[in-house]
This record gives structure tokens, sequence and C-alpha cells, in this order.
């Protein structure tokens, strides 16, 4: 076995420690979604009347002037309704006026949670070659 020195030793276990930990924390980040999608479901379906609009699956709504939303990127849902709730905000902003004052009472981890949920159902948009 090679005996190295201890210094050299202690330096090269502590870059491996290192090279391990950033290596695990890009490798979980991607994979690691905020928001909680079970109480996101209560939250879209029961506490709020979400589906009475865009449909009992999120994918059937009343109208089609009405956005689909199953399946839909979590991080796209989440601007959407923070847009809506900066209403006539120039740059980040959406005036809807349907829109605005369903985003309006939602907390930011309600947001997290109903897109976390939203983006977990099945979509009914198909992409035709
Ligand atoms: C009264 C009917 C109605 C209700 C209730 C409703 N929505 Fe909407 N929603 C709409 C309409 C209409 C639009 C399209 C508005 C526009 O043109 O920007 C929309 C747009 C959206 C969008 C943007 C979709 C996109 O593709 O950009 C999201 C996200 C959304 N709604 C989520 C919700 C959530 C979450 C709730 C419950 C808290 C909710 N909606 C309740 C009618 C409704």
């Amino acid at each position: 076995m090679i005996r190295l020195p201890r210094r050299l030793a202690l330096h090269l276990g502590l870059v491996t420690t290192i090279c391990v930990s950033v290596a695990t924390a890009l490798l979980s980040g991607g994979a690691q979604a905020r928001g909680n999608a079970d109480n996101g479901k209560e939250l879209a379906t029961k506490k709020y009347a979400c589906a009475s609009c865009h449909g009992a699956n999120f994918a059937t709504p009343i109208d089609p002037s009405y956005p689909k939303l199953a399946g839909q990127h979590q991080d796209y849902l989440r601007a959407a309704l923070l847009a809506y709730q900066k209403g006539d905000h120039p740059t980040f902003g959406r005036n809807n006026a349907v829109m605005g004052s369903q985003a309006k009472p939602l907390s930011a981890q309600e947001i997290d949670d109903i897109s976390a949920y939203l983006a977990s159902l099945p979509p009914s948009l198909v992409l035709k070659r």
C-alpha cells in the first residue's frame, strides 16, 4: 500500500467529501420539486373552486377559452399564478379579471402546492408528429 503523508491524505479526504456533497446536491436538486401535491389537491378541488372552471380533472375546462392545466409544467403554473397576483405590473403581471380574483387569496405555499398537484395530473394535450 502506498503511504501518503498525513496532511496530503487529509486533504484528499476533504476534497473527496466536498465533491461527493456537491454531486449529491446537484443530482437531487433537479428532482426535488417544491410544493406538496396532496395538499394542492385539497386546495384546488375543495378549498378553492378551481375545478369548477378548469374541469374536475383539470383537462376538461367548461369553455374553450379556459385553459387546460393538467400536466402543465409546475414552474409555468407557479409563474402564471404569481403573475395574476401581480395584476397590471408592466413586466411581471397578468391582468385578468377572472383569474386575478382567483389568485389573490392564495399564499405562496398554496401556489407551490397547487402547482405541484396540477403538474402531476395526466395531460390531455398530445404532440402529433
Ligand atoms: C371562474 C372561472 C375560473 C376559476 C374558478 C379559476 N380559473 Fe384559472 N383560469 C380561468 C380563465 C378564464 C383563465 C384564462 C385567463 C387568461 O386569459 O389569462 C384561467 C387561467 C389560469 C391559469 C393560467 C394557465 C395558462 O396556461 O397560462 C392558471 C395556472 C389557472 N387559471 C389556475 C387556476 C387555479 C389554481 C384556480 C383556483 C385557485 C383557478 N384557476 C380558478 C378561469 C378560472
